[in-house]
């Protein structure tokens, strides 16, 4: 048998890995992953009180390293997953962040705010997976206060024709098994090859934000390319 998951319906996928998420991930990003967020918390504007929105927050990591800034007030992770939520909701309390950061279901394309809300809005490896990646990149603008910043980190393909051989076989072949492993779920991970390679990065994905209206746009490459992480601002 097999499973075609399209963009509209990817969420439904992160419901049914969502228990071992944290635990796969951890493995496919060989623990690199937490040195991304700190990356990412480097862009957040400098000043105090800051309300922050965590795009497709999936089980929260994202929305609790924010949380663990001084200058930020406030966190909201949304997501469409009600799965990667309830994981989401129970960390908090764990972490006792539970006062700080909120969880509530929605799509990162029609975000549930008045306009000019937000200091700050991150998604990390989510906006490959929305189905309208500028209807989504519009709507942040719209909820971003002036002088806001979006940050938003995502997979990419290596420039070095070597690395992208590489990366290619990693994620066409090497991470469907090992999430298949993990998870135990045959094909969840195997979408992520076909998103990584089709979905636009670099100056590509700089030239969308821009062209819904971000200002002082910028990328930089991490894990030898495979990873970036990119910022735009509201003016
Ligand atoms: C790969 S996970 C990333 C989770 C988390 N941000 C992280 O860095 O670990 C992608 C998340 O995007 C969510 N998602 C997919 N489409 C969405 C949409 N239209 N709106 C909000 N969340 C969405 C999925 O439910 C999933 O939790």
């Amino acid at each position: 048998m097999s499973i075609t998951i399209n963009k509209n319906e990817s969420y439904r996928m992160f419901d049914r890995i969502a228990r071992c998420y944290d635990f796969v991930n951890l493995f496919i990003s060989l623990g690199m992953h937490q040195g991304w967020r700190k990356k990412m918390m480097l862009h957040l504007p400098a000043c105090k009180d800051q309300n922050v929105l965590d795009l497709a927050t999936g089980t929260g990591d994202v929305a609790f390293t924010l949380a663990r800034e001084s200058r930020v007030a406030k966190v909201t992770g949304l997501d469409l997953s009600t799965g990667m939520l309830t994981v989401a909701g129970k960390k908090a309390i764990n972490d006792d962040l539970d006062q700080k950061v909120r969880f509530i279901e929605g799509d990162a394309q029609h975000i549930p705010a008045k306009s000019q809300s937000y200091d700050a809005i991150t998604i990390s490896f989510g906006i490959r997976n929305v189905p309208n990646t500028s209807k989504c990149l519009a709507d942040a603008l719209r909820v971003l206060k002036p002088s806001g910043k979006m940050i938003i980190l995502e997979s990419a393909l290596p420039r070095s024709r070597i690395l992208r051989f590489f990366s290619l076989i990693h994620v066409r072949y090497v991470l469907p098994v090992l999430g298949w492993l993990l998870s135990g779920d045959p094909y969840a991970y195997r979408y992520l090859d076909k998103t990584i390679r089709t979905y636009p990065h670099g100056k590509d994905f700089l030239a969308m934000m821009v062209g819904v209206g971000f200002k002082n746009t910028g990328f930089q490459s991490l894990a030898l390319g495979g990873v970036n992480l990119y910022w735009g601002e509201k003016q």
